[in-house]
């Protein structure tokens, strides 16, 4: 299997921090946040990866990691045109996957699990995709789904809901087979202009093909302030990788 990792966006959250740098080379720990992806797909055997990124941070993000040989990956890169969502972000991947089955991660959502035991789950999945759920404090601000407990299967995802159906959000952690692209091209951008992966996500819910695990660990989107902090504590704090001095 092969890996995404998302790394544009235009980081509006966290500035001026990304006034003048990207926001996934922020630091986190001892590393510019862009390693922790990287480091969890190559733990987990996925050394084939493609950073999607903005065209003018290319310089920047391959004087820091090359090829990816000094993470022992091999990292190739693409271009998106513009912050136009989640969904689009994802699309610049076509060439890159091909046919086979893929996992994406958000440059910004940090977390503890190992992710073996979820990517074997999806390899044995026929086709489809799976979506990881943890439960959050602030639903509003997230992709929420709602469970059919009794069938195990998610009936909906409702991004950002103002009356949130429960508070179990879908993290920055995707895994789908090919047919995503398919589903990609007939999305519509949102009332913010942007692609969004739910409208994607609740495709594959139509067709029953969205499968669901629960991530176990600490869980971060990284992408406030206050949340850049908690991820950095937890990489001293708690983390045993993130914990050198
Ligand atoms: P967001 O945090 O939703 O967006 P952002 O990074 O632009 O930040 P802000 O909302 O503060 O302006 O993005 C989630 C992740 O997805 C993050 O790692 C960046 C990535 N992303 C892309 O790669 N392309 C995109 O078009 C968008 C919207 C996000």
């Amino acid at each position: 299997m092969k890996g995404i990792i998302l790394a544009g966006g235009t980081g509006t959250r966290l500035k001026p921090l990304t006034t003048i740098i990207n926001k996934h080379l922020l630091p986190v720990g001892p590393y510019p946040m862009i390693y922790w992806p990287i480091i969890k797909l190559k733990e987990a055997g996925i050394t084939e990866i493609l950073l999607v990124i903005n065209g003018a941070d290319q310089e920047m993000f391959e004087t820091l990691l090359g090829d990816g040989r000094n993470l022992g990956v091999n990292l190739s890169f693409a271009h998106q045109k513009g912050p136009n969502g989640i969904a689009d972000g994802i699309g610049s991947g076509r060439n890159f996957v091909g046919k086979k089955k893929f996992i994406v991660i958000l440059g910004d959502n940090l977390f503890e699990d190992s992710l073996v035991s979820y990517i074997e789950s999806f390899r044995l999945q026929e086709k489809g995709a799976k979506v990881l759920l943890k439960q959050v404090d602030d639903p509003q601000r997230y992709g929420i789904a709602e469970l059919d407990t009794e069938k195990k299967i998610i009936t909906s995802i409702e991004e950002k809901p103002i009356h949130p159906k429960s508070n179990l959000c879908a993290v920055g952690i995707y895994m789908y087979d090919s047919s995503v692209f398919e589903y990609i091209d007939s999305t519509v951008p949102s009332g913010r202009g942007e692609l969004e992966i739910t409208d994607v996500n609740n495709m594959y819910i139509k067709n029953d093909q969205l499968s669901y695990d629960f991530l176990n660990g600490w869980w971060i989107d990284a992408g406030t302030h206050k949340s850049l902090y908690t991820a950095n504590s937890f990489y001293y704090c708690n983390n045993r990788e993130g914990n050198n001095e």
